[in-house]
């Protein structure tokens, strides 16, 4: 049953993006007050929990309270996101993180939400930034909103490794190719009526456009959805729980170096809308 006890006590950290919520770890359990910070994450983009200190039982056990945990990543809900190639074989791959994102670009449906727990921070970088995707097209001048509506963009996992490797040999390239890519639209209209921008490292070119009006085209969209006012920079403190909006933000994080100990744990929730 939920009580006035159940009140989250949120505090918006900038007038666009990203609040933090006060709670307990028992009432996250209880699963009370998880219409709320569903809610709170699609109005905010991102959401934490300062310090909380949980185990990765409790974590999982958290987002099953807020959707449906993705199976299949990591061990038992948990993937542990490090660059360092002796904690996470992929750790080639998720240098991309480095770069604007959403994750699950390549797959069916984007993720719903990632959560995201410090374990061990660097000590220098290492923060994360979001960036509100809702608002961002909300104030595209009309002209522009006219101009993108119904593009198509064609997501890859090669394009992304560019950000990483600039020089890929044929072999690299052959590699990344082997993924499917993935068409989206620019301007996604969720069921709610909202409508959020699709862009990010794994964006190679608008379907039908030439390339460099192409490139030129999501570059500025880049540039204009990560202006300051979207944008919320994470200072991470051990054990804090972040969780955000995959399906209208975009994030990336601050450069940290490989060998800095830096482990987050991450559980994903699936996404429950395709995109149209
Ligand atoms: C991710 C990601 C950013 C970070 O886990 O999907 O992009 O700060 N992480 O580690
Ligand atoms: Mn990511």
């Amino acid at each position: 049953m939920s009580t006035a006890a159940d009140q989250l006590q949120i505090r918006h950290l900038t007038p666009r993006i990203g609040s933090e919520i006060t709670s307990d770890v028992e009432t996250l359990l209880s699963g009370r007050v998880a219409a709320q910070i569903r809610a709170t994450l699609e109005q905010r983009g991102v959401v934490f929990f300062r310090g909380l200190q949980i185990t990765d039982e409790q974590q999982v056990a958290i987002a099953r309270t807020l959707g449906t945990v993705v199976a299949g990543e990591g061990q038992d809900g948990i993937y542990k996101i490090s660059l360092d190639d002796t904690v996470n074989q992929r750790a080639k791959y998720l240098k991309g993180s480095l770069f604007w994102h959403f994750d699950g670009s390549l797959q069916p449906y984007p993720n719903l939400a990632t959560l995201l727990r410090g374990v061990t921070l660097s000590d220098t970088g290492g923060q994360t930034e979001f960036c509100n995707t809702y608002a961002a097209y909300d104030d595209l001048p009309q002209p522009e909103k006219d101009r993108i509506a119904g593009l198509r963009v064609v997501h890859s996992a090669e394009r992304s490794q560019y950000y990483v490797t600039p020089e890929m040999s044929y072999d690299e390239i052959a590699f990344w190719q082997k993924s499917a890519t993935k068409e989206c639209p620019v301007v996604w209209t969720h069921r709610s009526g909202r409508r959020s921008l699709l862009l990010g490292a794994t964006a190679d070119y608008v379907q039908g456009m030439p390339v460099e009006q192409s490139r030129a085209l999501l570059a500025r969209l880049r540039d204009w959805a990560t202006q300051p006012q979207y944008v919320y920079r994470h200072e991470w403190r051990v054990g804090d729980l972040l969780i955000w909006d995959n399906t209208g933000t975009m994030h990336r994080a601050l450069p940290y170096a490989a060998d800095s100990g830096r482990l987050m744990h991450r559980t994903i929730l699936a996404g429950e809308e395709p995109l149209r």
